[in-house]
């Protein structure tokens, strides 16, 4: 069997930051406490919290005297105002790709513009870039956009200023950019996609496209890693979607010759490890991609 590492699997810039912040902040003696899981990977936030980082899922829950991580999805304007009032340090590990975005709908905002916002509404990071603004439209399809404008005829006409969740996929950012565009009149767009999403996801693509099997690695609730399976399940027949080695499906593995591996943006490089020695281990990998691969990467 040949096993094919993408070169982008594993933390982006953003994460690492992040997790690097707790980090630190822990080991210069600070009494931290992370404001919901740091990044979604439930590996790393055990690792924090044996490195003595709390962890806290709502700001009332804050207890006094606390240095609060901010994590990198980013939190709503609410929240810093009431961490001020409160008299709350903070370290604010907040991606700056989605710190961007925090701007961009606040100046749309104050400049008489309506912040049209492609994404889940239900993941962190939309929660906190649509709490940036006071008047914000979440979408996540042309659908749900034709939906809005039938509401009214001057829907049309709204000056809109149009972000996108950081891992959204190309094809959903495209589609609902190209109906827009069709449809309304005043528009200021701007495509905040990750440029580390945009290279994860085309090189997955890629992988899916030449391996028999895909093992994508990373938390279940990591949207971007979800969405890596979503790509790759388009294009290959056997895609495994594990948290870490133990969930590897060897027998399901077994008679493939070619398989590829990714893994999301908040997927520590140990663990990526650990799956390829797994298998490694226990099938017959070809060494010669094994050495290569470890080489590249780790
Ligand atoms: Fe930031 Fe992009 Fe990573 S938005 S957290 S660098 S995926």
């Amino acid at each position: 069997m040949k096993l094919l590492l993408a070169k982008s699997a594993g933390f982006c810039f953003g994460v690492s930051r992040a997790v690097n912040l707790a980090r630190e902040s822990a080991a210069a003696g600070k009494d931290c406490v992370m404001l919901g899981p740091v990044i979604h990977n439930a590996h790393v936030v055990e690792d924090l919290k044996g490195r003595g980082v709390g962890l806290a899922f709502s700001p009332e829950e804050l207890p006094d005297g606390k240095t609060v991580v901010i994590r990198s999805h980013g939190e709503a304007r609410r929240v810093y105002e009431y961490l001020e009032k409160r008299g709350l340090s903070y370290i604010d590990s907040t991606c700056p790709n989605v710190s961007r975005i925090h701007r961009l709908v606040a100046e749309a905002e104050a400049a008489g513009r309506r912040p049209l916002i492609v994404g889940n509404p239900l993941h962190p990071e939309i929660v906190a870039v649509a709490g940036w603004c006071d008047n914000p439209l979440i979408v996540e399809n042309p659908e749900e956009i034709a939906r809005w404008l039938a509401e009214a005829e001057e829907n049309r006409d709204t000056p809109l200023t149009v972000v996108c969740q950081t891992t959204c996929t190309a094809e959903q950012w495209n589609s609902c950019v190209d109906f827009i565009k069709k449809e309304c009149t005043n528009l200021q767009i701007f495509d905040t996609i990750c440029s580390t999403t945009y290279r994860r996801q085309s090189e997955a693509a890629a992988l899916a496209s030449e391996c028999d099997a895909m093992v994508i690695i990373g938390d279940g609730k990591s949207s971007n890693t979800r969405r890596l399976a979503e790509i790759c399940r388009a294009r290959c027949g056997r895609v495994f979607l594990i948290e870490d080695a133990s969930m590897l499906p060897l027998s399901a593995l077994a008679g493939a010759s070619v398989v590829g591996i990714t893994a999301g943006a908040s997927t520590p490089a140990w663990i990526i490890k650990e799956v390829c020695d797994k298998m490694s281990d226990e099938i017959n990998v070809n060494e010669e991609s094994f050495a290569e691969l470890l080489e590249k990467s780790f």
